[in-house]
């Protein structure tokens, strides 16, 4: 497969069209970002680090009946993925209040969510990803009714993947963001699922196990991606 012209540039991964139709590569950059690209750094293998667990976790979950955008890995940085018709919804499951719902709401950090709770942001940078409600996503045709519906069951099955395979590993899963888009008629799980888009804190010490490490320069960021991805790749349980 030949990586052909650039199809789109986000903050941290590039996305290319390929030689053969429906297929995409994607690039994990080391490029790294918070607080709306208001902090910004290149942090290097951060890239690897990010596509290792977001391909483990791609292959984990369609092994468990999920559909995804995921085809296969060309090296550490690059994945060949489906195209899909990207829906502009940032989808957050959470299981733990945390970040911005501890800042906006008067949630106690650490407090568990029981059900978890999903949030759904509108995708667009320029108006600072504004939280929707579903009469908004239908009003302004983002998805159908019966799309939402299809998006909120997956991410919940997802949060339940992912939550059992991270307690597995001594790690809870807080919360974390996902992105849908359709193939046809089919909706399935694009983006990426990594480190720089979960919270995790590990379960014995508390200690943040994430994107937090740089938003808060709590420690030294590659260390932790490394150790994680480490330890979330050598979990036993994949099926
Ligand atoms: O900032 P907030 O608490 O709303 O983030 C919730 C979760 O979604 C975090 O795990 C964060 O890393 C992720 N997120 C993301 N991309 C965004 C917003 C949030 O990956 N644009």
């Amino acid at each position: 497969m030949k990586q052909k012209k650039l199809l789109y540039a986000g903050k941290a991964k590039s996305v290319y069209h390929t030689d053969v139709k429906g297929k995409l590569i994607v690039e994990f950059r080391d490029d790294i970002t918070a607080f709306d690209g208001g902090k910004k750094d290149v942090l290097k293998n951060k890239g690897s680090y990010n596509a290792e667990v977001s391909a483990f976790f791609f292959e984990y979950l369609g092994k468990n009946g999920v559909k995804t955008h995921f085809v296969s890995m060309i090296d550490s940085r690059h994945m060949v993925v489906r195209e899909l018709q990207m829906i502009p919804l940032e989808v957050i499951v959470r299981n733990v209040a945390a970040g911005s719902i501890v800042r906006n709401y008067p949630f106690k950090e650490g407090t568990k969510l029981d059900p978890p709770v999903i949030v759904i942001d509108y995708k667009d940078d320029s108006r600072h990803d504004p939280m929707l409600n579903d009469d908004l996503i239908v009003a302004l045709k983002l998805a159908t009714p019966a799309e939402l519906r299809k998006i909120k069951k997956a991410a919940l099955e997802i949060n339940r993947l992912l939550f059992d395979l991270l307690a597995a590993q001594g790690i809870t899963l807080v919360d974390f963001k996902i992105e849908f888009g359709r193939q046809g008629k089919t909706i399935c799980l694009g983006d990426e699922i990594s480190m720089d888009s979960m919270r995790l804190w590990d379960k014995k010490s508390g200690e943040s196990l994430d994107k937090d490490v740089y938003r808060f320069e709590k420690g030294d960021v590659m260390a932790t991606y490394n150790r994680v991805a480490q330890r979330i790749t050598s979990s036993s349980k994949k099926r």
